[in-house]
């Protein structure tokens, strides 16, 4: 390795990372950038111009597990054509598909030279070093995420206003349809100094917003300043004191762990967008039993309720899953009946997929494939038109918007709304990375078209 004075040169390596799934996964794809790029990896802009390549997968659903080994078959290509002109290419498996499938992704595709699980992903620089003197691949999937915390460098790929902080990890409620309590272990939650830190230093990069992530982010039990275990509640008002964080989110939450503390605080701190993910994934108390979700129907229909009368104008979002084993066409209904009483201002619904080793796949009754298609194309034509209701309520209101990114047009900008509308404005393009008073004027398929109100008094977001 060749030195320049005291700095060490690093060659100018390219990186290429593919991420998949949740935001929790996109979080920690900024993370493995930030650890690679002392090692001298700068991003690349495709798989084609990269040394290294890392896919960071999701093992949620069969689709979702499936198309790694598609794109492996892609990289593979690339792979042999680079070594054919004498160059090297390093393919790496990250993210849940790694923890879950592990040495069978080297099985499937040989091309595959390094599979790291989720909680080891700070061991990359070293797995690199590995394949380097070895030849053959080398696997990593052990799971203590407090490890992994402690070793991650300081956030430094910050790309815009919002940022992504993961706070919490893991999961221990074993729904019995999901992987997520196989591929990312128990329930680990990050200690409130390490959080602050991480926040505090997105704010001196010019970050706004904070959206704290976790597989089951209001089960937060951290660490706090006092030794005691702190909630997710005492930790966003802890966060709510660091001067120029102007916005604050969480996700996802478990509808069983909204406790008092935190249903409160969206009545109290300003920061605390009124807008929260709330998964219920079903409307029927058989089917919600036999998911093992240990909540009721109606103790969903009283937590929106008792939301909404702590922050009027809160909107909600929700994950369903239709055609769970055992799902008739009864509680099919009661799901379309849920919905319909609790509103929805945007949602996300799928296909019940059979997991390998998750109990719900073993079940005797599974539901046909045109029968989940039915239910759910009838569920996302009810929740598409609860989307739209909502957003056209928006029309004429003045919502603050927190501009992100030019638009495609001169001078425009793109930004989000309290309740993550994408918002376009024109003459806007200077402003981003502020939040301005925007008045809504039209509502397309995917976002609102707003004008920038200046010097006006805001009508609070309870409007819409
Ligand atoms: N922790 C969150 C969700 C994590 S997974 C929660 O408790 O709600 C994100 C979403 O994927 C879930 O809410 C669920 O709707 C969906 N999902 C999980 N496993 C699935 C499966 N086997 N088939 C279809 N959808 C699934
Ligand atoms: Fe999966 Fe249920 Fe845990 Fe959410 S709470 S991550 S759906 S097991
Ligand atoms: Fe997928 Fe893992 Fe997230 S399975 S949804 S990437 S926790």
């Amino acid at each position: 390795m060749a030195s320049f004075g005291d700095k060490t040169f690093q060659p100018m390596r390219k990186l290429f990372i593919k991420t998949y799934g949740c935001q929790m996964n996109v979080y920690d794809s900024a993370r493995m950038a930030d650890l690679l790029a002392p090692l001298g990896y700068a991003p690349a802009d495709a798989a084609a111009d990269a040394d290294m390549v890392i896919l960071n997968t999701c093992h949620i659903r069969e689709k979702a597990a499936e198309k790694v080994f598609s794109e492996l078959g892609k990289l593979k290509e690339l792979k042999d054509e680079k070594a054919d002109e004498g160059r090297q290419m390093v393919i790496a498996v990250a993210g849940c598909v790694a923890q879950a499938e592990g040495a069978e992704i080297v099985r499937r595709q040989k091309a595959v030279d390094i599979v790291v699980g989720p909680q080891s992903y700070h061991r990359l620089p070293e797995l690199i070093a590995r394949i380097a003197r070895e030849k053959g691949h080398v696997l990593e999937t052990d799971f203590p995420a407090q490890d992994k915390f402690d070793s991650l460098p300081e956030q430094t790929s910050v790309a815009g206003p919002s940022a992504l902080l993961t706070v919490q990890e893991g999961c221990d409620k074993f729904c019995t349809f999901c992987v997520v309590p196989y591929t990312r272990g128990a329930e680990y939650s990050r200690p409130v100094t390490q959080i602050l830190n991480e926040a505090r230093g997105f704010v001196v990069r010019g970050v706004r917003e904070i959206t704290l992530l976790g597989q089951n982010v209001n089960a937060y039990s951290g660490e706090g300043l006092d030794g005691e275990r702190w909630s997710l509640a005492r930790l966003i008002r802890e966060l709510a004191k660091i001067d120029g964080l102007a916005r604050i989110r969480y996700m996802t939450s478990h509808p069983r762990d909204m406790g008092d503390d935190l249903i409160a605080a969206h009545g109290e701190i300003e920061q605390l967008m009124p807008y929260l993910h709330l998964p219920v994934q079903s409307g029927s108390d058989g089917i919600l039993r036999a998911m093992n979700r240990q909540h009721t129907r109606d103790d969903y229909l009283r937590l929106a309720d008792r939301i909404r009368a702590i922050r009027p104008g809160l909107a909600l979002s929700s994950d369903f899953i239709v055609g769970f084993p055992g799902e008739s066409d009864r509680d099919f209904e009661d799901t379309l009946a849920l919905v319909r009483a609790v509103g929805f201002a945007s949602a996300f619904s799928f296909k019940y997929s059979a997991r390998p080793g998750t109990p719900a796949a073993a079940a005797a009754k599974q539901v046909p494939e045109d029968m989940k298609s039915a239910r759910l194309e009838a569920l996302q034509n009810l929740l598409l038109e609860q989307q739209r209701t909502f957003n056209r309520g928006c029309v004429g209101m003045v919502l603050p918007v927190l501009f992100e990114k030019p638009g495609r047009k001169q001078g425009q900008a793109i930004g989000r709304s309290p309740y993550l509308q994408a918002v376009h404005a024109e003459n806007a393009d200077h402003l981003i990375g502020d939040i301005r008073d925007v008045k809504v004027e039209e509502v397309f398929p995917n976002s609102l078209k707003g004008a920038l109100l200046e010097n006006t008094r805001r009508i609070r977001e309870a409007a819409c």
